[in-house]
């Protein structure tokens, strides 16, 4: 029986494609024939417009809900089918805002999500979850890297923006060191690059020496792939011979070997 592996997506900062990354990874991994479920951890409930879908209230009843079996119906009820074989989605919605006060004010322990995932992981229906996350301190993010057996960081070159990796890379590394966390960085991956431009180039010189080994073959900004939530489309959908969708389909495969 394969055991399910959890993949997270983080990064302090917004706009760096986070979700783009979890929906295109997600469906890509789908198409290769794995199971895949998508929970989207961020209160803004994107991960279910970019699918087409509407944002509920599913990531708060699994954050905040305990592992009974009665729990556990309750919460599969949320699964929701996405209309893309192998393809799930436990949506979320505003009220993940309050399981992170619930998180925090019941003092639920770092291993907490990967525990309410269990319930997920248990019988090896599943090949991956995939944890969409918002960038906030503590709480949510903290616990979503700690279940992570893979993680992943996006990062736009638009600027200099490694401030937000290494507060990403900083909190893994005490993860690891503090509270025994196990999985690993598959990588940080630069994203909306503009190869001709000298900033763009700065960044990824940057990313490099701050990450040696790490950094992933970026994906380019495109028209097309800023174009697919509109559409409610994966780029494997939207432009499947494009060359965002080959750089996507790099990615995915990358995360598939790891
Ligand atoms: N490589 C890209 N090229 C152009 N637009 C992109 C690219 N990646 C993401 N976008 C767009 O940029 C915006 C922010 O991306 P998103 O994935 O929502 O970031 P985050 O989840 O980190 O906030 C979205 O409108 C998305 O469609
Ligand atoms: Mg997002």
């Amino acid at each position: 029986m394969a055991k399910t592996k959890i993949v997270t997506i983080a990064n302090q900062k917004g706009g760096v494609g986070k979700t783009t990354t979890v929906i295109n990874l997600g469906h890509g991994l789908a198409q290769m024939g794995k199971n895949v479920l998508v929970v989207d951890l961020d209160p803004q409930g994107q991960c279910a417009t970019s699918l087409g879908m509407k944002p509920e209230e599913g990531a708060y009843y699994l954050l905040t809900m305990g592992v009974k079996p009665q729990e556990t119906q309750f919460i599969k009820q949320y699964v929701r089918n996405t209309g893309r074989d192998n393809l799930w989605l436990i949506p979320g919605d505003q009220t993940t805002n309050a399981a992170q006060t619930v998180i925090n004010a019941r003092e639920y322990p770092v291993s907490w999500i990967r525990e309410t995932l269990a319930r997920f992981t248990s019988n090896g229906h599943l090949d991956y979850i995939i944890l969409d996350t918002a960038p906030s301190v503590g709480g949510i993010q903290e616990r979503a890297l700690w279940a992570a057996d893979l993680a992943v960081i996006p990062s736009s070159t638009e600027y200099l923006a490694t401030d937000g990796v290494k507060k990403v890379a900083r909190t893994l590394v005490s993860l690891q060191r503090e509270k025994g966390w196990q999985g690993a960085l598959i990588g940080v991956l630069p994203t909306m690059f503009r190869g001709q431009l000298n900033e763009h180039k700065a960044s990824i010189d940057e990313l490099n020496k701050g990450f040696p080994g790490k950094v992933l073959e970026p994906i380019h900004r495109a028209t097309t792939l800023s174009e697919c939530p509109g559409e409610a489309k994966t780029i494997f959908k939207k432009d499947p011979e494009s060359r965002s969708a080959d750089e996507y389909s790099a990615f995915v495969k990358e995360v598939y070997r790891y």
